[in-house]
């Protein structure tokens, strides 16, 4: 039944969401899932029919290349799972492109659907659980050329897709995401470091010179004009996805995933609440009614009366000169399922650092502070760290490495670095105090 598959895959913690059916629910019969993330703009390489493709062709640009072949996973996706697999993980996260599923309006491909089930039914094989993001940020040129999230069709294509999708594959798939920090677009607006003026006039020309040649005056949530008219579209949109995906597959646990910082109130008068009332709040009303909450976190914010503030002096630093918060993930766990009272899956957390040293401290203290979360009652999915792969890190190309494994980008030879051995290890024993 419904209640018994959510309750074997994890998804309704004890003593959580069925706490007033008066119930005595059993401890989750499943893992802890421990896994590494992808998306498919960023790895699979030519996603020529999506919005951001586009973008990324306009010269000069501020992308500091295009991301061409990527990482080529396209043709490379089973190398990707086999790594995972060695590694000793049990989960997958990747995400299917829309703009290669309905490169045009209506016309739905076969062919990648197939390609994209293929993977889910291989992680199966492979034994590791697919966590599957319906939307990382990109969207077809023709859905953005129509005006995309601040068309009024926008939820109902968006619901179609989810359907195609869900019918094909939803059986396969652990855990699914309708979208990829959809927040974003809010919480850019309250970045402590403004990119500069130059850089985002460069933005804002690549953007008006691709909406010339595609009619269209949005791209995504990656966005240089003001974000905001594309929440309401964004939200409606994973209220109808997710039902179309439950529609398909009843007991698929569903979610989406939100980007957020450990948000540290400075001065009395600080603007935390503000803050935690405009950019997720919104998101929180409309995951009502999802199964858990996807968490994305990479550091701290401090947060002042109006807008985001510039660290302390004194705060703490990693051995390259960057902010250095792996506890950071913990405390947001916390703070979300206090404010939705659902479980919590960590669909990503990691750290850009071309020495791996960094990431190889990095990891078993971030871990800890997600098993000290988990410790104290808060009911943790999973640990899910981005990314499997050295990657097409959007507006800065491929010059961050967030991978647990770097790619040449020559012959895309995968090599796994020392991080993805000491992940391993914690994953295949069970946690860090194993
Ligand atoms: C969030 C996004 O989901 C992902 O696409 C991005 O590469 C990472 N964070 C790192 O910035």
């Amino acid at each position: 039944t419904l209640i018994d598959r959510r309750e074997a895959i994890g998804l309704v913690a004890a003593g959580t969401a069925l706490a007033s059916s008066g119930i005595a629910r059993a401890a989750p019969r499943t893992p802890f899932l421990w896994g590494a993330a992808t998306a498919g703009h960023q790895i699979e390489g030519n996603n020529v029919n999506a919005d951001i493709w586009l973008l990324e062709q306009v010269r000069p640009s501020v992308f500091a290349e295009p991301s061409g072949d990527a990482c080529d996973s396209l043709h490379r996706w089973r190398e990707d799972v086999a790594i995972v697999r060695a590694l000793g993980l049990n989960c997958y996260r990747f995400s299917v492109e829309w703009a290669r599923i309905e490169p045009a309006k209506g016309q739905f491909s076969q062919a990648y659907l197939d390609h994209y089930a293929r993977i889910v039914d291989h992680c199966r094989e492979q034994g590791l659980a697919p966590v599957v993001t319906f939307n990382h940020f990109t969207c077809p040129r023709w859905f953005a050329a129509e005006g995309g999230w601040e068309n009024r069709q926008a939820p109902d294509l968006f619901a179609r897709y989810c359907d195609r999708v869900a019918r094909r594959m939803a059986a396969g798939i652990s855990h699914a995401l309708t979208f990829n920090e959809p927040n974003l677009a809010l919480g850019g607006s309250w970045s402590a470091t403004p990119p500069p003026a130059a850089f985002m006039e460069r933005m804002a020309a690549s953007v008006a010179a691709a909406a010339k040649a595609s009619g269209s005056d949005r791209f995504s949530v990656l966005n240089a004009g003001d974000p905001r008219p594309m929440i309401p579209g964004i939200i409606a949109a994973h209220g109808k996805g997710r039902d179309a995906i439950r529609a398909a597959c009843g007991d698929l646990p569903v979610g989406m995933s939100l980007a957020i910082p450990d948000n540290v109130p400075v001065g009395l008068d600080s603007g935390i609440e503000r803050k935690r009332r405009e950019i997720y709040a919104p998101f929180f009303a409309v995951t009502d009614k999802d199964d858990f909450i996807g968490v994305q976190t990479y550091g701290r914010a401090w947060v002042g009366r109006d807008r985001d503030v510039e660290p302390p002096a004194d705060a703490i630093r990693g051995a390259d000169g960057k902010p250095w918060y792996p506890d950071a993930i913990g405390q947001v766990l916390r703070y979300v399922h206090e404010a939705t009272g659902k479980p919590v899956l960590v669909t990503e957390n990691g750290i850009d650092a071309a020495d791996d040293a960094l990431r190889q401290r990095f990891i078993p203290s971030a871990i800890a502070s997600v098993e000290a979360a988990k410790a104290d009652g808060v009911p943790v999915l999973g640990y899910i760290h981005w990314s499997l792969l050295d990657n097409f890190e959007w507006l800065s190309g491929y010059g961050p490495k967030f991978g647990l494994v770097a790619v040449d980008r020559t012959t895309f030879k995968r090599t796994p670095k020392p991080s993805s051995k000491l992940f391993g290890a914690i994953a295949r024993a069970g946690g860090t105090k194993r």
